[in-house]
């Protein structure tokens, strides 16, 4: 990047969110090793595994779900809300993670827990729910704090991986993590602002989606999650609207959303996520649709994962596509003349909440 840009982008980047971003495969690697111990139960005989958290926080467990799905017996729920199911009782541990430890949903499902006797770990920074796991005896991790919970996604995921794995869910190697550190690291060189912005796919990537709303379609398999978190990192750094779907699926529906005015369509940007490892026929189906909506869309393109094919360069494969929409989104926000570290509008609702508690 010239020295004018960076400097332009360092005066908009008040907060430096690229330096999170670029230090999320160092947190890959630091929470690997921090974690190492941490087996919070013992999962014999259980047929499910519950983890909760909301928006940052919950980003982890979408993708620990694609990582594991296909080699584990035992199935991952997601709660994103302030109950259980009504399946959760004495043999269904369940994870709570709350990045600052105060997110009221995850401090009433973790009650929710407790009282149901379900086997319970956390992962926070601090908060209360730090101090109700302490309190309670309950095994929890802390992990750094003072981040965004959105850029501390290397903290937050890494340790369900190792949590998976010591439990015997599903094994992870140290050479899978070492693989995918080194490889998201060198593609955050590539993707950083010192390096050559002509060559920067994420920046250019960002100023092709200069007043568009990207729609992120992926297939439903690796990188379901991944497409799941560019729209959140477009919503919170970019301060824009993007939405994100999975194929088969989409194909079903939403595909005939694309009939819609020329006017409403020119405003919409396509992004495909595909990955080696997608169903041959999930692959077939996203060229056939590309070729069909790229000349109705505003823009479109097609990205691939990077790295080793099947299961050992499943995670390098994942963090390859993750840190490209990632750094997009903060190059996105730059474009638009906004910091993208501050969520003014989650704060205040957050706030407002609290504030009617009391
Ligand atoms: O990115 C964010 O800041 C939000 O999506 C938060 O992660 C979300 O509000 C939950 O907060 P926490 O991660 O602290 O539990």
């Amino acid at each position: 990047m010239n020295r004018e840009y960076a400097a332009r982008h360092y005066h908009i980047d008040e907060s430096r969110m690229i330096d999170n971003v670029m230090r999320i495969p160092d947190q890959v690697g630091e929470a690997w090793r921090f974690a190492q111990d941490f087996k919070p139960f013992d999962t014999s005989g259980i047929s499910s595994l519950i983890i909760c958290g909301m928006g940052g926080s919950a980003v982890g467990a979408l993708l620990l779900r694609d990582i594991v799905r296909s080699e584990t017996n035992i199935a991952i729920h997601l709660v994103r809300g302030y109950t259980l199911p009504a399946f959760a009782g004495e043999n269904t541990p369940v994870i709570c993670i709350s990045y600052s430890g105060n997110t009221e949903e995850v401090l009433s499902v973790f009650r929710d827990a407790r009282s149901r006797r379900c086997p319970v770990a956390s992962i926070t920074s601090g908060g209360a729910l730090r101090e109700e796991s302490k309190r309670a005896g309950i095994p929890y991790l802390e992990v750094q704090g003072g981040l965004p919970p959105r850029a501390a996604i290397g903290y937050l995921f890494t340790p369900l991986l190792r949590i998976v794995s010591n439990c015997g869910i599903c094994s992870v190697s140290d050479k899978e993590i070492e693989t995918a550190v080194r490889k998201t690291r060198e593609l955050a060189a590539k993707y950083c602002p010192d390096g050559d912005p002509a060559d920067n796919t994420a920046l250019n990537l960002a100023k092709r989606l200069y007043g568009k709303i990207p729609l992120i379609y992926s297939g439903d398999g690796l990188l379901a999650g991944v497409a799941y978190r560019w729209k959140c990192q477009f919503n919170e750094n970019s301060k824009t609207i993007a939405y994100a779907n999975v194929f088969p699926e989409l194909g079903h529906n939403e595909i005939m959303g694309w009939e819609c005015t020329g006017r409403f369509r020119d405003d919409l940007f396509l992004i495909m996520l595909r990955d080696s490892e997608n169903h041959p026929r999930l692959l077939h189906r996203m060229n056939v649709t590309y070729e069909m909506l790229e000349p109705l869309a505003g823009g479109a393109v097609m990205i691939d994962s990077k790295g080793a094919g099947g299961r050992s360069g499943r995670l390098a494969r994942l963090f390859s596509v993750l840190i490209l929409g990632d750094f997009a989104s903060v190059y996105l926000a730059v474009e638009y003349g906004k910091d993208p570290t501050p969520i003014d509008k989650i704060e205040m609702i957050k706030k407002k909440l609290r504030s009617e508690d009391r």
